[in-house]
C-alpha cells in the first residue's frame, strides 16, 4: 500500500512544473505565509516568469480575508501564485470577477479529485462541502506593480480538523474528514492548477459565463443571507449571482446588487 506524504519531493516538484502552467516553483518546508513570500518576491524586483508558484508544506502564519488567520497543518495545500494580470487580459478593476473565477477553478479542480462530495461555492470565493468551508482564497494586488496579483489558496485536504481550534472546527471541514480518505497532494495541486489555467484562459478570451457556471454550485441561492459590505449590513433572500458576478439579495428595499463583502450568515 502506498503511503501518502505531506512532503513534496524533488520528483513531485518536477511533476508540477511539467504538468501545470506554473513557470517557476519556490518550495519551502515551512513558511509563515506563502502570500507574504510572493509579495516579497514581487517587491524584490528579481525577474521571474509568471505564474510563479510559492508552495509550502507547513504555513505558520497563514492569513485569510478580512485580517483573519488561516489555520493549517501538514496535509493541507497552502500555496500562492504570483500572476500577471495582463495574462488575464484585465486590470485591477476586474479583481472581483477574477476572485469568482478563481473559486470556480478551485471547485472544479477538487471535483476532479473527489467525485463523491458535493462541492459548493459561497460568494465571493469560498469552497464548501456540506455547509462547511473546505477552501479559502485570498487575492491581493502587488502594491507597486499594476499588473501584479498574488492569488493565495488554502485547501483542507489531508489535514484533519480534529486538532483545529474550536472556531475553525465550527465552520470548517477537511476532505479527509468527509470520506475518511487521504489524497495525493501533488495530484490535487495539479488538478487545481490546471483548472486555474483553463478558467483564466477562458476568462481572458471573454468566454467565461460567470452566472451560468456559478449557478449549479451556488451555496447561497434561495437562502436568507446577512452580508457585511463596507459599513453596511444587508439581509435578504439570495438570488445567486448576476452576469457580472454581483451577489443579488432581495429585501424590503428592493433588489440589491453587491460587488464586495462577506456573507456572515446564511440559513
Ligand atoms: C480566506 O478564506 O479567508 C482566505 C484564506 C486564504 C489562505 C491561503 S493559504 C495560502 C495563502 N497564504 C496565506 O497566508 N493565505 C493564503
Amino acid at each position: 500500500m502506498s503511503t501518502i506524504s505531506s512532503t513534496f519531493t524533488k520528483r513531485d516538484l518536477a511533476r508540477i512544473e511539467a504538468e501545470s502552467f506554473v513557470q517557476t516553483i519556490e518550495y519551502h518546508r515551512e513558511l509563515p505565509s506563502t502570500s507574504d513570500r510572493a509579495q516579497q518576491r514581487a517587491k524584490a524586483g528579481q525577474a521571474y516568469s509568471p505564474p510563479l508558484l510559492i508552495l509550502t508544506e507547513m504555513q505558520t502564519a497563514g492569513r485569510g480575508r478580512n485580517m483573519n488567520r488561516w489555520w493549517s497543518t501538514p496535509g493541507a495545500l497552502t500555496f500562492s501564485l504570483l500572476c500577471d494580470l495582463s495574462d488575464l487580459k484585465c486590470s485591477r478593476e476586474c479583481l472581483p470577477q477574477v476572485s469568482l473565477v478563481t473559486a470556480l477553478a478551485v471547485c472544479a479542480g477538487l471535483r476532479k479529485l473527489d467525485h463523491r462530495s458535493e462541492f459548493r461555492l459561497k460568494w465571493p470565493n469560498d469552497v464548501y462541502i456540506m455547509k462547511r468551508k473546505v477552501a479559502g482564497i485570498l487575492l491581493e494586488p502587488v502594491p507597486l506593480d499594476p499588473h501584479g496579483l498574488v492569488v493565495g489558496i488554502g485547501i483542507n485536504v489531508n489535514n484533519s480538523l480534529n486538532t483545529a481550534p474550536p472556531d475553525v472546527r465550527a465552520v470548517g471541514t477537511s476532505m479527509c474528514d468527509v470520506h475518511d480518505e487521504r489524497y495525493e497532494l501533488t495530484t490535487a495541486l495539479i488538478h487545481v492548477l490546471n483548472q486555474l489555467a483553463a478558467h483564466y484562459a477562458k476568462f481572458a478570451k471573454g468566454w467565461l459565463r460567470l452566472k451560468h457556471e456559478w449557478g449549479p454550485y451556488c451555496l447561497l441561492s434561495g437562502r436568507t443571507v446577512c452580508v457585511t459590505t463596507g459599513e453596511r449590513q444587508i439581509s435578504g433572500l439570495c438570488h445567486g449571482i448576476d452576469l457580472d458576478g454581483a451577489l443579488i439579495v432581495q429585501n424590503d428595499e428592493g433588489r440589491q446588487r453587491l460587488y464586495s463583502g462577506s456573507v456572515e450568515q446564511f440559513d
